[in-house]
């Protein structure tokens, strides 16, 4: 058995929810991330740390299918979504957040976490138009899906305030929710403290919990605040020149020598 497994935080079986064989990217003739392969367990956080130009943002991509994976293969579960475009696969149960957030300046929160349902929609167009009870069925579940996790998230004051009235710390909030309405199986959350005051910070990390524990959803983040991914993560992998130097606990990485080295020579 592997050492990555032998520290997967848990020190029992668990079974691997997202793997990547041999990722790799390349631009131009320059590799940013080199035949990288590492799994996620079912129910864990897992943090990506590097320093700067490591490769984190390209490996995010890499999962998200912004860019395609030059030979390696991604899988969620059974599903091999090597191939899969980036816009399908919150269809196969993947939801993540950008790092700037990406939401409708100019609608509400609550018309923000709406847009997510048409992922969800098992109806067809006619017993749309004749708004079979099916669909009301759907509609209202789809609410009450929305409205658990405005509540689960805090975001009860804010729900019929404009997108671009609010924080900025909210706003990132409101991005994790719109992310979290898709339902998805594995949330990536891209660099989700960056821009956040301490105290922000502070309520991110009990926002992860709750994600994680009580909605059951496995979190693979890329995040530069040690204090956070420390807290938060189950394993962590670091990278450097786009490969991986380890996978551990949060305390085996920071302590590890290739990654100090890594990140004393940046
Ligand atoms: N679109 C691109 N075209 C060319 N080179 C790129 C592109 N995106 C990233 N790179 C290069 O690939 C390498 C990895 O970049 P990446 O953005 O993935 O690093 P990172 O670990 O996210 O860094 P940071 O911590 O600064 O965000 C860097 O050398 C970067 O200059
Ligand atoms: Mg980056």
């Amino acid at each position: 058995m592997s050492d990555e497994f032998l520290s997967n935080g848990y020190g029992k079986v668990l079974m691997s929810l997202f793997r990547m064989d041999n990722g790799s990217v390349s631009f131009g003739g320059i590799k940013a991330v080199r035949d990288v392969s590492f799994s996620v367990e079912e129910g864990e956080v897992f943090s990506i740390i590097g320093p700067n130009g490591a490769g984190k943002t390209t490996l995010f991509n890499l999962i998200s299918r912004l860019y395609d994976c030059e030979g390696g293969s991604l899988h969620l579960g059974d599903v091999d979504f090597s191939t899969t475009p980036a816009h399908r696969i919150a269809e196969i149960g993947i939801a993540r957040t950008f790092q700037n957030t990406e939401l409708f300046d100019h609608e509400t929160v609550l018309k923000n976490l709406m847009i997510g349902r048409h992922v969800h929609r098992r109806t067809n167009l006619l017993s749309e138009m004749l708004f079979l009870p099916s669909v009301r069925r759907q509609e209202v579940a789809f609410r009450q899906k929305v409205e658990d996790v405005i509540d689960l998230l805090d975001l009860q004051s804010y729900r019929d305030q404009v997108i671009a009235n609010l924080p900025y710390g909210v706003r990132k909030m409101v991005e994790v929710a719109r992310a979290l309405c898709i339902e998805p199986t594995l949330l990536l959350l891209d660099e989700p403290s960056s821009g956040l005051n301490p105290e922000e910070t502070e309520d991110l990390a009990f926002q992860i919990e709750d994600i994680n524990e009580e909605l059951g959803i496995t979190i693979l983040m890329v995040e530069h605040d040690m204090n956070l991914v420390s807290r938060a993560s189950n394993r962590v992998m670091a990278l450097a020149d786009g490969a991986l130097i380890a996978i551990g606990t949060p305390e085996e990485i920071q302590n590890h020598p290739e990654v100090l080295r890594a990140y004393l020579g940046d």
